[in-house]
């Protein structure tokens, strides 16, 4: 029985990283640069959400929307309410129609989700030589390597092509991006945001501070559900010890 189930797991793991491979298409393996959330104890990096913020909303919202995130949300990432209302009135958005059946344009809320820099899909993809800039808001889960995708597909362009890859007029030669063509141009260089708590922006500054923001809009209760999980274990420490005290007092006298 044991063995057969260690082969079903085997089996199972074989299965998801062979579809991993299959799915990635790319032959170059994921960098891994280690990120605080990772492990039973990692959380998020209050300031590296606000500087992923930054490179966000500085950078990436000029082409990419995030609709799941609403614009108070961004408190959790260190923005205040009157931050919080600037950001949101950046852009505008049709308004419930009035009494006379017109509808006008408003500045965004505090309350709206993030208003996408496009008005519809077919105008982002026009915009981009036909490619479409993808919803953010859940890519950190997207892709196979989630995290580590993004880093790397961040740091995985050059102007170096194999010279067995074609790369069609209008795309970019990026090595960690399936089929190796990609709608989207480089976009990290050095200095390209001035972080406002002073960090040098480096390429891999930026990829990991933009990465930490896009897990956070994916999984933004990773914070609170890994503190449960650690309540939860301690409990079940202390509740295991008190049984086993009390069984060895309850079995004390009998033989
Ligand atoms: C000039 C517009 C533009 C900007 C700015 C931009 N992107 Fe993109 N991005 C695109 C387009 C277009 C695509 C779709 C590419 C394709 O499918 O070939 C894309 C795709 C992506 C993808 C999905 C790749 C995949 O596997 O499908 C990610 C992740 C991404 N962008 C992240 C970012 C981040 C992070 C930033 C900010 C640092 C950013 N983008 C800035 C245009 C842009």
């Amino acid at each position: 029985m044991r063995k057969l189930i260690l082969s079903a797991i085997a089996a199972a793991g074989l299965m998801v990283s062979s579809g991993a491979a299959l799915a990635s298409g790319a032959a170059e393996p994921l960098m891994k640069p280690g990120f605080s959330w990772e492990g039973f104890f990692g959380r998020y990096d209050q300031a590296q959400l606000k500087r992923g913020f930054e490179v966000f909303n500085g950078v990436c919202s000029n082409c990419h929307g995030l609709r799941l995130v609403a614009y108070r949300n961004l408190s959790a990432v260190g923005l205040t309410e009157e931050e919080i209302k600037t950001v949101a009135a950046a852009r505008e958005l049709a308004d419930a129609p009035n009494d006379e059946g017109e509808v006008h344009m408003r500045p965004g809320r505090p309350s709206d989700k993030w208003i996408n820099p496009f008005p519809n899909d077919k105008a982002a993809a026009a915009a981009n030589g036909g490619a479409l800039p993808p919803d953010l808001s859940l890519m950190a889960k997207a892709r196979v390597g989630g995290p580590n995708y993004i880093y790397s597909l961040m740091l995985g362009f050059s102007e170096e092509i194999p010279h067995d890859v074609a790369i069609p007029e209008g795309k970019y030669f990026n090595k960690y991006f399936p089929g190796y063509a990609i709608g989207m141009p480089p976009q990290l260089m050095e200095d390209l945001v001035s972080y406002t708590d002073g960090t040098k922006a480096t390429p891999e500054q930026l990829a990991k501070d933009i990465t930490a923001f896009l897990n956070w809009a994916a999984e933004p209760e990773l914070d609170e559900r890994k503190s449960l999980g650690l309540k939860v274990m301690i409990f079940l420490a202390v509740f295991t010890a008190m049984l086993y005290a009390l069984k060895r007092q309850i079995w004390k006298n009998i033989h």
